[in-house]
């Protein structure tokens, strides 16, 4: 159960102590949820388990010691109540606890008294066990999370042991004398066996990669920007969240700006992504040169209103039919500076500068530079959540055009305006959906499903709420 709600925070890092992009808030219903599962998991595994051989001494005072081992326990049957589990402010950490867990153990029992060895089988009975454990969340300086064991306590009420074979008639009056020392050894060996496996899973956790490929072009940066915390049995966990170019690894030239996740409703988590994370994918695809394309005229389909050619644009531009009769153009659009998302309430606005350079294509298919326009455009997004995925989709809000540089002379842009809004609608705005709803797989979440995620945008960033399945 622990190890599922670990698995739900995979995280590595590089660097430390900046302001998130990201923000984990996990609520007592994940708990909940890992504790029954846990439970569920633990109840099928425990007849696999291999339990650690239990060895001691007896004192039989001036007749010297009968030294036991006890090896080869499989458990049989056990009774295994949910535990309790919950955020613990004091410690930063998870509390568990457990009462009446019951085992019944098969396995072999070995004596030596001097020369004299003896052996049999036993079954062994440990009823009404009382556990308790916490553990600390914290996180080094790479930004892993760590796990370390805070406290743990183990009482066994009663035990019963029956011994077959070997010389069992001697030996089970002695066993029956000591089965107090028995289910101390027995008792001991729990919160070391436990402080063994916490051990483990935090360095696995170390191991793990603060880098996550998120697709050909991106990676997203996701250590902890600073230690978990607990707060009102909530757990919070604030990670860097940012893309970077998975060939470049630039920084933005903006920064990511603090904001304030706040738990509603009754879900496992919340999850929040800032403005500033999403600009960071954006300048990413930005400062590779991604985003730029070609549009020839065979890209635009034959009932299009307009044509990329000479005779068409000669409309707007009554001098260029004169100077280049009867040639096919060419655009090539480029982004002039990083697309930015603005995250506004239940809303993202995108701004888009673009420069688009057109030639005249000879028969030769020698390119001849005509003209340059700025583009001014904005967007407006609404973002929703479909297959595990955040997406959007965006309607076209504004675009103005101005004449950066001629090699044709100086022309009117103002009905070319309107022409290219209609041929933002029908070639880029398609291409734009097409990527806004390719979607952004959030990576953390790889093996569980998010149940009726609820998407809100709010100022700043976009929070998700939702319950997970696994
Ligand atoms: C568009 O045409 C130019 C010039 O002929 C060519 O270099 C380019 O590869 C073409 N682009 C596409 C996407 O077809
Ligand atoms: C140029 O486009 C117009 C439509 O605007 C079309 O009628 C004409 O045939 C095209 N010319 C060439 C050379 O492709
Ligand atoms: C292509 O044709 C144009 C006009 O006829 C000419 O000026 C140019 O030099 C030619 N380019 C090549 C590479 O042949
Ligand atoms: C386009 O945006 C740039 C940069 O924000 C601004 O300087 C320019 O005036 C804008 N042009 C138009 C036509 O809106």
């Amino acid at each position: 159960m622990l190890s599922s709600l670990v698995l739900l925070l995979i995280l590595t890092a590089h660097s430390y102590r900046e302001t998130p992009a990201m923000k984990l808030i996990l609520t007592k219903k994940t708990l909940q949820y890992g504790s029954q599962l846990g439970t569920q998991w633990m109840r099928q595994k425990v007849q696999s388990v291999s339990i650690p051989q239990v060895q001691g001494s007896v004192s039989l005072g001036l007749l010297g010691n009968v030294d036991y081992v006890l090896s080869g326990m499989t458990v049989t049957r056990c009774i295994l109540p949910e535990p309790s589990v919950q955020f613990d402010e004091g410690t930063t950490g998870l509390q568990t606890a457990v009462t009446g867990l019951s085992i019944w153990v098969r396995g072999r029992w070995n004596t030596h008294y001097g020369l004299i060895h003896d052996g049999g089988s036993f079954d062994l009975s440990l009823s009404n066990i009382r556990m308790s454990s916490a553990v600390k969340l914290g996180s080094d300086y790479m930004g892993h999370l760590t796990i370390s064991s805070a406290f743990c306590s183990a009482q066994i009420s009663g035990i019963t042991i029956n011994v077959q074979g070997g010389g069992s008639p001697l030996f089970k009056p002695f066993v029956d004398r000591n089965k107090g020392q028995i289910k101390g050894q027995i008792e001991g060996k729990i919160c070391p066996e436990i402080r063994r496996l916490v051990e483990d899973l935090t360095q696995h956790l170390t191991a793990m990669d603060v880098s996550v490929s998120v697709s050909h072009n991106l990676i997203m940066e996701l250590p902890l920007t600073s230690a978990p915390s607990v707060q009102s049995s909530i757990l919070h966990l604030d990670f860097k969240g940012e893309f970077y170019n998975a060939q470049h690894h630039t920084e933005p030239t903006f920064q990511a700006k603090p904001f304030t996740l706040n738990p509603h409703g009754d879900y496992m988590l919340h999850l929040g992504l800032s403005e500033f994370s999403v600009n960071s994918a954006s300048y990413a695809y930005f400062s590779a040169g991604l985003l730029q394309a070609q549009i020839n005229d065979s890209m635009i389909p034959p009932s299009s209103p307009f044509q990329l050619n000479t005779s068409f644009f000669g409309v707007f531009i009554p001098q260029l039919p004169k100077m280049f009769p009867n040639m096919l153009m060419g655009l090539h659009v480029v982004a002039r500076e990083v697309p930015m998302f603005r995250f506004t309430s239940d809303e993202v606005d995108l701004g888009l500068l673009a420069s688009v350079k057109a030639f005249a294509i000879h028969p030769n298919k020698t390119l001849v530079p005509l003209f340059k326009l700025n583009v001014n455009s904005s967007f407006v997004c609404k973002v929703f959540f479909s297959q595990g995925k955040m997406r959007g989709s965006a309607m076209m809000n504004t675009v103005t055009l101005a004449l950066a540089s001629s090699e044709v002379g100086i022309f009117q842009t103002t009905s070319l305006e309107n022409v290219m809004k209609i041929g933002m609608k029908m070639m880029f705005l398609p291409k734009l959906n097409a990527k806004l709803s390719e979607g952004m797989v959030l990576p953390s979440f790889h093996q569980f499903h998010l149940d009726n995620p609820v998407v809100k945008v709010e100022v700043g960033f976009v929070a998700i709420s939702s319950d997970v399945t696994v």
